[in-house]
């Protein structure tokens, strides 16, 4: 940590998806910091149509097992209700469901909850209370699926619109300089280990006093994260609906089935979406060694594979099949040959070995913040993620996170990792063997 933080001269965040653009606000915000120049710099135009963090909806559900997040996101949830882009936040609840041995999640929750008493639950014990409550064509197999509760208090944003919001606020600061370049290798001065800034792909260098890594599912290729972070691609599936479709779905919770890992946020701007909270693929790809002085030293690491990388990709048809099949048991309407995903997606999430974020200096170079990790549930957190970055900066990370965001002793091998224990569907898929098995078609 400098000792003189408060009297930066220079900030340089790289990316401007929730962690980076976050920080950028409260930058902003705190006089601290009135004479420090910021600089934003992302590969992308905003918003970054490929970032995480850029999206039509995100849930916002801060009923977390681990306290913590669970103080901070309800922290957060009540700036999405009230004074953080309210517009681009529904209230229309979260209905979990499950079947085999997820069922017990399902129990637990609730059982947690009957305690508290303060939210707004509705137990569904039946295939047919979950498709009322859902707003469902079809009643599932009382068998399986016919277990579950709706939380009225939770609900989802537009992210996109939520980022956009931020930029303006960000805006009227008139401070932070935007630049959209894509960062090649941060400026290591390997005699001192310090970084001092990054070079851009067309030569040309970002000075600052502080660097912060805010690349999300990219960071892995500016530094080695190897056994500490891992990017997993996540499927999204898209398709138009009616405006009486829409109508008729818009204010129904979203539904997530906990053991498929397969959910549906209420549709908005004419199209429905299904995704998966999954583990994910991997695709491993052989860069240059991000911090060795030698070209020839390489490194693989799962890296992103995006529609900004292939603007013809489309996803494996493992992931278009799981959803396509979700959308027939829930809605078959929907989901009938002739109305075919117009779009699919990739998504990136920054795994973590359990799900933590990792917002901490570097434990080597001197000038280096890293603020990424957001394993899949970041977004909710856009509203106060910032100053809880600023925060770490400061060197006043808060007591609760000290041990979950710092960086680990220990690099562990990625097939040893716990989890969040949160994912469900298949495990240890490789992005391009799913992609040899058959491409689906648009
Ligand atoms: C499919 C999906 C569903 C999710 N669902 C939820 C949810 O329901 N609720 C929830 O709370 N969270 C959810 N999340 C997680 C949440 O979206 C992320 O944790 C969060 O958005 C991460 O933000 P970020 O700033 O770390 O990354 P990003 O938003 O990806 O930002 C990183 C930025 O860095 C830029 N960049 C990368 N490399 C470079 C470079 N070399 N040079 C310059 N710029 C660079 C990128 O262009 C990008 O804009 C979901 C994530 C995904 C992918
Ligand atoms: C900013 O710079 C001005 C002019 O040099 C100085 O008076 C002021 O104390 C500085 N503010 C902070 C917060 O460092
Ligand atoms: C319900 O949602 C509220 C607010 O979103 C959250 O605080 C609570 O933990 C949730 N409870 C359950 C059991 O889902
Ligand atoms: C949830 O997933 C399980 C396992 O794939 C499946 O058997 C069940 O029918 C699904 N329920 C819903 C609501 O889709």
């Amino acid at each position: 940590m400098p000792s003189s933080y408060d009297t930066l001269s220079s900030v340089l965040i790289i990316g401007s998806g929730a962690f980076g653009l976050s920080t950028a606000w409260a930058l902003c915000r705190n006089p601290q910091y009135k004479n420090t120049s910021i600089t934003v710099v992302d590969r992308n135009s905003f918003p970054s149509t490929d970032g995480s963090s850029v999206d039509s909806s995100r849930i916002i559900r801060p009923d977390y097992a681990a306290a913590p997040y669970a103080r901070l996101a309800s922290v957060a949830q009540n700036r999405w209700r009230t004074d953080f882009a309210p517009e681009h936040y529904h209230e229309t609840g979260l209905c979990l469901t499950a079947c085999g041995p997820e069922q017990k999640y399902v129990g637990d929750s609730l059982a947690n909850v009957q305690n508290i008493g303060t939210d707004k639950i509705e137990v569904l014990d039946s295939a047919k209370d979950i498709a009322r409550v859902c707003g469902l064509e079809r009643t599932l197999d009382d068998a399986c699926g016919s277990t579950g509760y709706v939380n009225w208090s939770s609900g989802w944003a537009d992210a996109e619109g939520a980022m956009v919001w931020l930029r303006k606020e960000v805006n009227k600061f008139n401070r932070v300089n935007f630049v959209v370049a894509s960062v090649k290798r941060l400026l290591f001065d390997f005699d001192s280990n310090t970084v001092s800034g990054a070079t851009l792909s067309d030569g040309s260098e970002l000075r600052a006093d502080l660097t912060i890594l805010a690349a999300g599912a990219w960071s892995a290729s500016l530094i080695d994260l190897r056994g500490i972070c891992k990017s997993t691609g996540q499927v999204l599936c898209y398709k138009p609906i009616s405006a009486d479709e829409e109508a008729a779905l818009a204010n129904r919770p979203t539904i997530l089935n906990l053991s498929n890992a397969l959910f549906m946020i209420p549709p908005s701007r004419g199209k429905v979406k299904i995704a998966r909270h999954g583990h994910g693929y991997l695709n491993p790809t052989t860069i240059p060694h991000p911090e060795s002085q030698d070209p020839n030293e390489k490194i693989t690491v799962s890296l992103p594979y995006t529609h900004v990388t292939d603007p013809n990709l489309v996803i494996p048809a493992e992931g278009r099949r799981a959803c396509n099949d979700f959308l027939a048991s829930i809605h078959p309407s929907l989901a009938v040959p002739s109305r075919p995903f117009t779009t699919t997606r990739l998504c990136w999430y920054t795994d973590t070995r359990d799900g933590d974020f990792l917002i901490t200096y570097h434990p080597k170079y001197k000038g280096l913040f890293i603020a990424t990790g957001g394993s899949g549930h970041g977004f909710k957190f856009l509203p106060v993620i910032g100053d809880s970055i600023l925060e770490c900066v400061e060197g006043r990370t808060p007591e609760e996170f000290k041990e979950r965001w710092r960086w680990p002793e220990d690099r562990v091998p990625e097939e040893e990792w716990a989890g969040d224990g949160s994912r469900g569907g298949p495990v240890g898929m490789v992005l391009e063997e799913e992609f040899r098995k058959g491409e689906a078609k648009l």
